[in-house]
């Protein structure tokens, strides 16, 4: 299995940038996806999460570490796969360096957007999210057809409760005290590449399928 991992703050457009390649039959994994997923079927791990999350806080990483391997596990080796949102601190890192000497596991690259919080401020106080089918939208730079509701299947458009203005801030301090150390980590392994993402959406998109596409299936 080959890992491209996708590094960078809340509002640098990961999952924008995940749904591009997906089209391009990349395999998404999204762990804040994942923790959604739990805390709305009620598991323990979900349970556990919720507040955290709601917060602006990180989910522990023991059990995004189990969320994560057990999930892999259970998927074909030889799918090209996009890691988004995960590493998310340094523990998390060392597990998925772990993971490639005792597995089939393979980090390909490393793509970190890089994108200035006055930017992401604006980007994450406009995003609406389907509450069906997860499809996302932003008020002014990518608004559906119909206001409040998604092109893809007439579902209702939401913000996300850790999209309030508060929490926000709380995620880019988070994320530049636990996440941003990271990028000098991977900087040293040399397969990190930067991508100004505060660009428009294709822009960011054709700069990431350049980077990428010797991996490509
Ligand atoms: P997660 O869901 O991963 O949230 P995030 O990292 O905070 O990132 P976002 O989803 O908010 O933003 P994005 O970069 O995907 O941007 P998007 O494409 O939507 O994680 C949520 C929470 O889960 C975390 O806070 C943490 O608590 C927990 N968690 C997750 N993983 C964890 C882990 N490994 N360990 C511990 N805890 C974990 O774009 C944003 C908006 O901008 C959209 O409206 C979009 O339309 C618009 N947009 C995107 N790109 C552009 C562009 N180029 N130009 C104009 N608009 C754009």
């Amino acid at each position: 299995m080959n890992v491209i991992v996708l590094l960078g703050p809340p509002g640098a457009g990961k999952g924008t940038v995940a749904d591009a390649l997906t089209k391009r039959g990349v395999h998404h994994i999204s762990t804040g996806d994942m923790l959604r997923q739990e805390i709305r079927e009620g598991t323990k791990l979900g349970l556990r999460s919720k507040d955290k999350l709601n917060h602006g806080l990180f989910a522990d990483d023991t059990d995004v570490i189990t969320m994560v391997t057990d999930y892999l596990m259970a998927q074909k080796l030889d799918d090209l796969v996009l890691f988004d949102g995960f590493p998310r601190t340094l523990v998390q890192a060392e597990k998925l360096a772990e993971l490639t000497q005792t597995t089939h596991i393979h980090l390909t690259t490393v793509l970190r957007l890089k994108c200035p919080d006055q930017v992401l401020l604006g980007r994450l106080s406009g995003r609406r999210t389907c509450v069906s089918c997860g499809a996302v939208y932003h008020d002014l730079f990518s608004p559906p057809d119909v206001h409040g509701r998604c092109d893809h299947d007439g579902g209702a458009l939401a913000q996300r409760v850790d999209d309030e203005p508060a929490t926000v801030k709380r995620r880019l301090d988070v994320y530049n005290r636990l996440t941003r150390p990271l990028v000098d980590y991977y900087r040293e392994t040399k397969m990190l590449h930067e991508i100004d993402a505060s660009r428009s959406s294709e822009e960011v998109r054709s700069d990431v399928l350049l980077k990428v596409k010797e991996f490509l299936p």
